[in-house]
Order: C-alpha cells, then sequence, then structure tokens
C-alpha cells in the first residue's frame, strides 16, 4: 500500500502525560487488534515505543504485561496468555534492510494468529510486514508524549474507531 494510500485515514493523537497514561491510551488502542496485526513503532531512543507495547500486552490481557521491556539485544519476546500471542521484535541493532526470516524469526512472521510489533522498523524499509497501524512517539519534554496512531488499512481504521473514540 502507497503512502497516498495511508493519508486517506487520519490519525488518532493524544497529547500523554505520563507513561502510565501512555500504557493506558495503548491498552485502549489494543482493543483494536485483530490476530495478524502487525503494528509498526516509531519514535526516537526513549520515546515511550516499549512503554506503549507493555499497554497493549495489558489491553490484549496478558498477564505478562510487567515483563515487557525493551528486547535490544534479544531481537525478540514473545508474551502469550492474553486474547492474542504478541511478538515483540526491536530492530534497532540491525542493519537497514534486514528481513525478520533471516534472523529467525520466521516462525513470527509466518504466524497469522498472533500480533507482531516491531520497533525501529525503519530496518526493514516502512510498510514490508503489511502493516495495520503505525503508531507515531514524539518526545514533548520529560515525560510528557505525543503519541499519534495511523490505521494504514480501512479496516484498521474502523476498528480503531470503534475502539477509541
Ligand atoms: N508519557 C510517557 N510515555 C512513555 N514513556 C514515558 C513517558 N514519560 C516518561 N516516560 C519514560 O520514558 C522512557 C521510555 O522508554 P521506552 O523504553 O518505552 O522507550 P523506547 O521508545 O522503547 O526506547 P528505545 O528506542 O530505546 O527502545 C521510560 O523510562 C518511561 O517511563
Ligand atoms: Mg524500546
Amino acid at each position: 500500500m502507497s503512502t497516498a494510500d495511508a493519508a486517506e485515514f487520519p490519525p488518532l493523537e493524544r497529547d500523554l502525560k505520563s507513561a502510565e497514561a501512555t500504557e493506558a491510551f495503548a491498552a485502549r488502542v489494543a482493543t483494536a487488534l485483530m490476530p495478524g496485526d502487525r503494528v509498526l513503532l516509531l519514535g526516537d531512543l526513549g520515546a515511550g515505543k516499549t512503554t506503549f507495547v507493555r499497554g497493549l500486552v495489558r489491553g490484549l490481557r496478558s498477564d505478562r504485561a510487567d515483563e515487557v521491556a525493551s528486547p535490544t539485544f534479544a531481537l525478540h519476546h514473545r508474551y502469550p496468555g492474553g486474547r492474542m500471542v504478541v511478538d515483540h521484535c526491536d530492530l534497532y541493532r540491525l542493519k537497514p534492510g534486514v528481513d525478520l526470516s533471516a534472523e529467525g524469526l520466521d516462525d513470527v512472521v509466518d504466524d497469522r494468529s498472533n500480533v507482531v510489533c516491531v520497533e525501529w522498523p525503519e530496518r526493514l524499509g516502512a510498510r514490508l510486514l503489511g502493516a495495520a497501524f503505525e503508531i507515531e512517539l514524539i518526545g514533548v519534554g520529560e515525560t510528557r508524549r505525543l503519541a499519534r496512531v495511523r490505521p494504514i488499512t480501512s479496516d484498521a481504521a474502523r476498528r480503531l474507531a470503534e475502539a477509541a473514540p
């Protein structure tokens, strides 16, 4: 899907004043997720991408949410136990042009019953995973963040509107 197509769906934006607020917002967004969704997380180091994923996992009702931490050195963590399994990848340390299958993550990519959250998806090229949502976090100071949730498909846009009006 081209960027022009994506521009059809207006992003949902929230001004979030604490890490707790980011998690709570993400938990709400999680109710829009469906099996097979790929979620790309954009933003600088420390912007709150992992914090957002923790909120998604919590919102999917997994009791493993407290374990969600940056998998920078592990590349991948899996959080089962909720409405869907969440596979959380952090590609920061990889070179641009990386292929997840070549990194031994073909099970993650091929599984269409999970949700895959990818930090630093720039390493893949923006939409290689056929993403349903792009989530951008922008630091506005010590504890304030702007979150921008952009649905990529019409189905994702409809689900997001129902979950977080
Ligand atoms: N409103 C906020 N939303 C999210 N995180 C916040 C907020 N305010 C403060 N923080 C803090 O900012 C840090 C964000 O760290 P986090 O690991 O989520 O960022 P990240 O984008 O995943 O970074 P990296 O690119 O290094 O993986 C945490 O320590 C968190 O508590
Ligand atoms: Mg992180």
